[in-house]
């Protein structure tokens, strides 16, 4: 069963008045830290696009396997782009599975994400920094980045879920690009990104949903999605595909109301 936190109890500057795209999703993976006004939002989400269960989990099963098959390719670093509140399979649990010196920053704009983060991490090779995505140059010149990547080496640029919260007018691939730009050869991108195939009825359900909380998410088509790896290479199977299809194809029927696409790519 879903559950969450009873309403009344934040810590400072988390507002539970309105809905956050963080919450709303700890709580699709049935995570406990959400709230009544997420759990709200949450269910008329899954009114308009039911899969979107399935679809989260499946995301957040694609990061795992992208993350420790960019580990074992010797990539020890990695900025997580909308990291969200923490949970099962967190980027730097995986790939210290694999490198237990890898380096990992995650970014969210989402004050409880970054608060429960930092609560969690005690370790100095993990930091947590929070920050909005639309700001890159401040997010490159951070401290916590500055410290820990060093951009003379490759390193992997996750960003799941994320961008389809970024609007055309703030530019989600010109915000992206100044990320990739920072990659050395051998650097990798882990994207997955939201493509609802009619999204006219939809789409405005779910941004019912959204309302108040500062974001307007909209589904993009493959090749919009697919211009986010301009200058990378595809790894197997060489083009964008469902989470659960990368990187063997399961063969499974596509889900009807909401497809989310995911790729892996590399810096040649
Ligand atoms: C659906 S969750 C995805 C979490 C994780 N990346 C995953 O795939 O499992 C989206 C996350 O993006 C964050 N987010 C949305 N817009 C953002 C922005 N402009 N800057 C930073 N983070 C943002 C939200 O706070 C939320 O934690």
């Amino acid at each position: 069963m879903l559950s969450g936190m009873a309403d009344g109890w934040a810590p400072g500057g988390i507002d539970t008045s309105v809905p956050s795209p963080a919450r709303i999703y700890d709580y699709l993976l049935g995570g406990k830290d959400n709230f009544a006004v997420d759990r709200a939002a949450a269910d008329k989400i899954l009114e308009a696009l039911p899969d979107v269960l399935t679809v989260a989990t499946e995301n957040r099963a694609f990061l795992g396997r992208a993350v420790r098959h960019v580990a074992e390719q010797g990539v020890r670093q990695f900025i997580d782009l909308g990291a969200g509140l923490p949970t099962n399979g967190n980027v730097h649990q995986v790939a210290h599975e694999v490198h237990p010196d890898a380096r990992v920053v995650y970014v969210d704009n989402d004050a409880m994400a970054a608060a429960h983060a930092r609560a969690l991490l005690r370790d100095d090779k993990v930091a947590v920094v929070h920050a909005d995505i639309r700001e890159p140059s401040a997010i490159l010149a951070d401290e916590a980045v500055t410290r820990l990547i060093d951009f003379d080496e490759p390193f992997a640029l996750v960003a799941t879920a994320v961008l389809h919260f970024i609007s055309d007018a703030d530019d989600p691939h010109a915000i992206l690009a100044a990320f990739t730009a920072k990659m050395a050869p051998g650097s990798h991108l882990i994207l997955t990104h939201g493509s609802v195939p009619d999204p006219s009825h939809e789409d405005e359900l779910v941004n019912d949903a959204y309302k108040g909380s500062g974001t307007d998410p909209s589904g993009r088509t493959p090749a919009s999605i697919r211009a986010f790896f301009n200058g990378l290479d595809f790894l197997a199977p060489g083009d964008l595909v469902q989470p659960r299809d990368w990187p063997t194809p399961t063969g499974a029927p596509a889900p009807k109301t909401l497809t989310v696409l995911a790729g892996v790519a590399r810096k040649p």
